[in-house]
């Protein structure tokens, strides 16, 4: 039995979603806490390819039980078109398997439309976000007028405190950024009721069922979605989510930290970020293209062109020394099989000579990377399973990382499917 946290440790997209499937084999219940379906988590395993935007990546194994806790933010509509897809690839019985917390909030389509409006408004200096409303629906729950599922009824109170919220949402569409789309609250009352006679059966009280799960001694799966440095509070605000997407497992699933075994950092092998924001390692130049094509660095939610750099070790041991990391996983090393050189940023420099061991809060400044370069293995490595059979510059790459972050590498993946992983650790074969 384990209780295990898996968190992106860079700008999301490490690669979670295949660790996730990989892993979850072994695990009962697979738990989402944080986020909504701005994330898109990819699993390919024989011919078959997911992207999970809200359903926890264990969907696919048939044993397990996938938790949407609490902090989660979920658009009904897309939960059931993820769901149907999912089923018509022949996973029919997953209604049985998912569970969602009563006390979650909803995204619903006026959200969509203020992320949409907000973004349009901010011209030159847009976060680059998803358009899920995700912002938005976190926003309400701030503010105490959030839907959670637990409020969705049909009687007249809950249509007098949708009509409410939706009045003052077409103000804003309206007056504040002359939109010409405003929300129907009929229509949106309708199809909500409609959704939910679906989602109904499937809510709880999440945190107990956990907590019973832990009790019992079954093994426990807390899937991070987004990545370190895109943390409400830590990251590179405000080029941020809206969640927190470090410590939000305690508040996003009620689940108390004394609890959790392992937290597992899934590290791609270089650094990518999608959307606007510092990125001190960012590569504007063949390395940076190469990065993109030969990682297929496109969006999984959007598919928009990732930025590409090198490793950012500062950025990765600010993301360690707040989460309480104990393992990493690293990913996409074969993305570099064919690089003369590999680099690894040590330390930033900014423009007064000042030297940084860690991404700084105040970032304002020009922060010059200072790289250590390791030769690279131009050889195939992708898709090797056994760590013996890689070859020695990539060998060398890799105990680099455990080196310079102090924390052990527990899985290698090679390649995008599920059998092209090293695993180190055995007690996740
Ligand atoms: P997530 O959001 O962290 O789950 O990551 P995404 O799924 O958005 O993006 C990771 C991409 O890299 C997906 O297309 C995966 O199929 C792919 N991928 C994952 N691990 C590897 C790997 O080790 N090598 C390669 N080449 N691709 C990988
Ligand atoms: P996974 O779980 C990468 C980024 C957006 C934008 C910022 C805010 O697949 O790793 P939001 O829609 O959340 O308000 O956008 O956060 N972002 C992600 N980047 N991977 C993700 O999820 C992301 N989810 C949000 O690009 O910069
Ligand atoms: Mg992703």
């Amino acid at each position: 039995m384990s209780t295990d946290l898996i968190l992106g440790s860079q700008w999301g997209d490490e690669g979670k979603g295949k660790i996730i499937d990989l892993i979850s084999h072994n695990s009962k219940y697979v738990v989402r806490f944080q986020g909504g379906n701005n994330a898109g988590h990819t699993v390919k395993f024989k011919n078959e390819q997911f992207a999970l935007h809200l359903l926890p990546s264990g969907i696919l194994h048939e044993q397990s039980i996938c938790v949407l806790g609490n902090g989660v933010v979920i658009s009904p509509q897309a939960l059931l078109e993820e769901m149907e897809l999912i089923q018509k690839a022949g996973y029919k019985d997953i209604k049985k398997r998912i569970y969602i917390s009563n006390n979650a909030h909803l995204v619903l389509p006026y959200h969509i439309e203020l992320d949409k409006e907000s973004e349009k408004s901010l011209k030159n200096n847009k976060i680059g976000t998803t358009c899920r409303g995700i912002g938005p629906a976190y926003e309400d729950k701030a503010a105490r007028r959030g839907i959670r599922f637990n409020m969705v009824e049909d009687t007249p109170a809950f249509y007098q405190t949708l009509k409410e919220v939706i009045t003052y949402k077409n103000k804003i569409l309206k007056q504040i950024y002359n939109s010409e789309t405003t929300i129907d609250l009929d229509e949106c009352y309708e199809t909500l009721l409609k959704q939910m006679e679906i989602i109904r059966p499937m809510l709880c009280d999440t945190e107990i069922l956990l907590f019973e799960a832990w009790k019992n001694k079954e093994s426990i799966l807390f899937e991070g979605a987004q990545g370190a440095m895109l943390d409400i509070d830590h990251g590179t605000y405000p080029f941020v989510t809206s969640s927190n997407t470090i410590n939000g497992l305690y508040g996003g699933a009620g689940f108390a930290a004394t609890r959790i075994n392992k937290i597992i950092g899934i590290v791609k092998a270089y650094t990518t970020r999608v959307g606007s924001g510092p990125f001190p390692t960012e590569q504007t130049n063949e390395i940076g293209d190469f990065l993109i094509e030969q990682g297929n660095e496109f969006g999984t939610t959007t598919g928009r062109k990732r930025r590409c750099g090198w490793l950012d070790a500062c950025a990765l041991k600010k993301a360690i020394l707040l989460s309480g990391m104990t393992d990493i996983a690293l990913t996409k090393i074969d993305v570099l099989d064919e690089l003369e050189e590999v680099k690894i940023c040590v330390a930033y420099q900014d423009d007064t000579g000042k030297q940084y061991d860690y991404l700084p809060n105040n970032i304002q400044k020009t922060l010059i990377p200072i790289y250590k370069t390791f030769k690279g293995w131009q050889s195939k490595i992708a898709g090797i399973t056994e760590y013996e059979s890689l070859p020695q510059e990539a060998k060398n790459y890799i105990k680099g990382i455990e080196e310079i972050l102090g924390l052990p590498i527990c899985i290698i993946s090679t390649g995008p499917k599920r059998e092209s992983t090293i695993i180190l650790d055995p007690s996740y074969n």
